[in-house]
């Protein structure tokens, strides 16, 4: 164990030498060659504390712990990052056709912040070869006889799309029969225009064209299929309660609450064009998430994703009102182990607070929802 957390130590001190996107690229390499000696071993991943255990959408995760959209856009490495004890990942952003993203260096390390600042781009190979890959999946998962964790999807539409709405549709038709869930991102800050997709007509319009395509896979997939729509941290009041009417009113399955932020909390994060994750978000996603959580008297579930560092963080977007929670930059931090721990944590602090499930401290953070 200590030796181990030795070797992970040294490993992303290494990796803090590269440049940001080769260590990512070396990161998965590393992490692939473990998986496959731990698979070659018959290692599976382990059991949960039941404490963490959250039934949601007729689903059973083992815990409220998942990867955010942006670290597997392609769905390379699904069971090498379930492997590492996440109860879901989310693949994607993911766009009909590949596009290269914008131009390096676009993605920029602020250490003392624990925070990034990216402006990728939606950088992906495109649906085909992300159909391709989850096929492949399906097809080994079929050969199992137990299924770890759950895999969701998250779609975009292309940068030069004239037809964002068309594109969304295509990607939930082609993914749809083969993830857990489905979520529509029209926050990053990265893609001219996409954001506007969150005013209320635009996304009323999105989400029932969807829904009418769900409707109609629905009926050939064993269960429904979640869909939910991830939103910006630099929402206004206005556009919060707008998406939250929305959200109520088409019978939306979730919100991921939040994308990366163009604000600059800190001083020091001010230098590069693109979105900030990671430690100085996490004030600004919780606040979106609570409120969220207010406005639509919880009965719309929530992802909370934004500087989640630890247990103690994960804890406070529960009782902002998420049922799940989502890590990206807490990885480029802390590494791999950082899973294991926020789980640990987070089992203790709900013993030690008195809480017997996820579900009962679930927006116990939050004032008196609106009625
Ligand atoms: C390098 C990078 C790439 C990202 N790419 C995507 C993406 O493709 N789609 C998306 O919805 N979010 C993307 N995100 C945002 C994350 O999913 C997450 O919402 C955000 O980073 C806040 O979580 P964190 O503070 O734990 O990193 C990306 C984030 C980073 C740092």
């Amino acid at each position: 164990m200590a030796l181990g957390h030795l070797l992970q130590g040294g490993i992303i001190r290494l990796l803090g030498r590269l440049p940001p996107e080769e260590a990512h690229r070396m990161a998965m390499f590393l992490l692939r060659i473990v998986r496959n000696m731990r698979l070659l071993r018959g290692v599976t991943p382990d059991q949960d504390d039941p404490i963490l255990a959250v039934r949601l959408w007729e689903r059973d995760f083992q815990s409220p712990l998942g990867l955010a959209a942006g670290f597997d856009k392609n769905a390379e490495d699904v069971e090498a990052l379930l492997g590492l004890g996440f109860s879901f990942i989310e693949v994607g952003t993911v766009t009909p056709r590949p596009q290269s993203g914008h131009a390096r260096p676009r993605l920029f390390r602020l250490p003392a912040e624990k925070a990034l600042i990216n402006r990728m781009g939606f950088n992906n190979v495109g649906l085909a070869k992300v159909v391709h890959r989850l096929v492949e999946r399906q097809q080994r998962q079929a050969q199992k006889r137990k299924q770890w964790g759950w895999v969701g999807a998250n779609l975009g539409c292309n940068s030069d799309s004239q037809e964002a709405i068309a594109d969304y549709v295509k990607g939930v038709r082609a993914l749809a029969p083969l993830v857990d869930y489905l979520v529509l991102n029209v926050s990053s800050p990265n893609t001219h225009g996409l954001r506007k997709m969150q005013c209320r007509d635009v996304l009323l319009t999105l989400i029932n064209r969807i829904k009418e395509e769900i409707s109609i896979l629905n009926i050939n997939l064993k269960i429904k299929i979640p869909l939910l729509i991830k939103i910006s941290p630099d929402l206004n009041s206005h556009e919060l309660l707008d998406i939250a009417e929305v959200a109520l009113t088409s019978g939306l399955d979730g919100l991921v609450a939040t994308n990366t932020t163009i604000a600059r909390p800190l001083d020091r994060c001010a230098r590069a064009r693109g979105g900030l994750s990671g430690r100085p978000l996490f004030p600004a996603s919780t606040a979106v998430l609570a409120d969220m959580y207010n406005l639509t008297q919880g009965k719309v579930p929530l992802i909370g994703v934004g500087g989640v560092l630890s247990g103690a963080d994960a804890l406070a977007k529960i009782k902002a009102g998420a049922s799940l929670v989502q890590v990206y930059t807490a990885m480029i931090y802390e590494g791999p182990g950082v899973v294991r721990r926020i789980k640990l944590e987070l089992a203790h602090l709900l013993r030690s607070y008195g809480y017997r499930t996820v579900s009962e401290a679930v927006g116990t953070g939050v004032k008196a929802p609106c009625s």
